[in-house]
C-alpha cells in the first residue's frame, strides 16, 4: 500500500492494530527524520525506537543481531511491528529482520532518501551484505505499507539526491524516454539542492510499484529494473570500504554507460543514445578515476550475482528508449570491453575539457 502525506491517517488505522510499535532509524534519520516524523502525531507514545549507524558498511548480520536483541529485550510479539524510517540501507536491513523475528512480524517503510523513495523501500527485497557481497543474504517480504513524506529530502546531502537521480533517469531507458527529462526540461520546479523535478519523483514511485506488484519474486519482467546494475554493482562492491567508495546511485550512473556500449553491440541500439546519455552522466555526476580498479575482480563479483545462472554472466540492455531486454548473456571479453569503455570516457580530457 502506497500512502503519501494526504492518506496518512491510514498509517494510524495499521498502528492501532498491533501491540507494540518499534521505530527503527539510522543516526541520520534519527536526527532529521524523527522530529519530521513526530509533526505527523501518529505514532504511539510507548513507540521503541531502535537506532542503528548509519551507512553500508553496517548493513550487516552484527546490526541485525542487534536489532533481534532489541526487540527481545523490549519483549516485541507476533502482533508487534517495526517501523523503518530512513534510506534503503534502513529500510532492507529493518525489512530482513522483521521478516525472521519470530518467523516474521509486520514492517511498514518511511522511506528518506530519494533512492529509498524511488527504489530501495518499494518492491518487498529486503537483506543484508555479506562477506564482501552485497544483497547475499536475504529474503522477498513485502511492507504492510510504504510512506512518503518528502519533506525529508530538504535535509539529504546533495550527493544523496544524486544518487536517486540515476535510478529515475534509468527509468528513461526502460520505461519511457520522458523520465531522461528529470535534469533536462527547464519547464519543471527542480528541488533546491539538484537538478530534480518533483513530478518525476512521483512518476518513478509508481512505475517501480507497477513493475514489482506484476512480478513479486524476480522471475520476469521485473528485471529489466537492473539495468546498469551488473557492472554499477560490482563497482560499488569493488570500492566500498576503499577511500574512493561510491554510492548505489553512483555505481548505476556508471554501469549504464557500459550497458548502452553492450546494448550496440548486442541489440544494434543507435549509438545517438548512447552519446545523448554521456552528455546527461557529464552535467549531473562526478568524473570517477576508475584506473587503479582491477577489471579481472568486477568479473569476479559479477560471477557471483544472484541474477545469473550457470555461471553466465547476464545484463539487461536496451533495444531503444522504453525497450528492455532482460537475461542477455553477454561474454566476458565484451564486458571487459565495455569497462573498458567507460574507463576511456572518464578519462576522455578533450570531452571533459580538463
Ligand atoms: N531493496 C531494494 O529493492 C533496493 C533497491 C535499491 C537499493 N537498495 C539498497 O539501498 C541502499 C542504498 O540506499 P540509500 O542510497 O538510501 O543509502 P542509505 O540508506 O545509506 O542513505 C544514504 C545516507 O543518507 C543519510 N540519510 C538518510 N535520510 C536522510 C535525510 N532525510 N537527511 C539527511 N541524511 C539522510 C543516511 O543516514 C546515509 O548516511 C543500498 O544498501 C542498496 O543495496 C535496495
Amino acid at each position: 500500500m502506497i500512502l503519501y502525506k494526504n492518506d496518512i491517517s491510514q498509517l494510524s488505522a495499521i498502528i492501532a492494530s498491533h501491540t507494540k510499535v518499534f521505530l527503527l532509524l539510522d543516526e541520520n534519520s534519527n536526527r532529521y527524520c524523527l522530529p519530521i516524523l513526530n509533526t505527523i502525531d501518529l505514532l504511539k507514545s510507548n513507540t521503541i525506537k531502535i537506532v542503528i549507524p548509519a551507512g553500508e558498511q553496517h548493513k550487516n548480520i552484527e546490526t541485525v543481531q542487534y536489532i533481534w536483541s532489541q526487540l527481545v529485550e523490549n519483549q516485541a510479539d507476533r502482533k508487534s511491528i517495526l517501523i523503518n524510517v530512513g534510506g534503503g540501507m534502513v529500510t532492507d536491513i529493518g525489512g530482513f529482520a522483521a521478516s525472521c523475528y519470530q518467523r516474521g512480524i509486520d514492517f511498514v517503510n518511511v522511506p528518506t532518501t530519494l533512492l529509498g523513495m524511488i527504489d530501495a523501500s518499494i518492491g518487498g527485497k529486503t537483506g543484508i551484505d555479506f562477506q564482501g557481497l552485497k544483497n547475499q543474504i536475504g529474503v522477498f517480504s513485502q511492507p504492510l505499507a510504504v510512506v512518503f513524506l518528502f519533506e525529508f529530502l530538504e535535509t539529504l546531502p546533495k550527493r544523496e539526491l544524486l544518487s536517486g537521480l540515476a535510478e529515475i533517469i534509468k527509468y528513461g531507458f526502460i520505461v519511457n524516454k520522458e523520465f531522461l527529462n528529470v535534469t533536462l526540461d527547464p519547464k519543471h520546479p527542480r528541488l533546491p539542492n539538484a537538478p530534480i523535478a518533483p513530478s518525476f519523483i512521483k512518476q518513478a514511485i509508481e512505475a517501480k510499484a507497477q513493475i514489482t506488484a506484476n512480478d513479486t519474486t524476480e522471475q520476469g519482467r521485473r528485471k529489466i529494473l537492473n539495468f546498469g546494475h551488473t557492472i554499477g554493482h560490482a563497482l560499488e562492491t569493488y570500492l566500498l570500504d576503499t577511500q574512493k567508495s561510491i554510492t548505489h546511485g553512483e555505481g548505476v550512473a556508471l554501469g549504464m554507460v557500459s550497458a548502452l556500449y553492450l546494448s550496440e553491440k548486442y541489440l544494434n541500439l543507435d549509438h545517438q543514445i548512447t552519446l545523448y546519455y554521456k552528455e546527461i552522466y557529464k552535467q549531473n555526476f562526478n568524473r570517477i578515476d576508475l584506473n587503479d580498479v582491477s577489471i579481472e575482480k568486477l568479473l569476479e563479483i559479477m560471477r557471483h550475482d544472484k541474477k545469473n545462472q550457470s555461471g553466465d554472466i547476464r545484463f539487461v540492455l536496451i533495444e531503444d528508449y522504453g525497450k528492455p531486454v532482460y537475461d542477455v548473456v553477454v561474454k566476458p571479453e565484451d564486458i571487459v570491453d565495455s569497462i573498458t569503455y567507460l574507463i576511456d570516457y572518464l578519462n576522455d580530457a578533450n570531452y571533459w575539457g580538463k
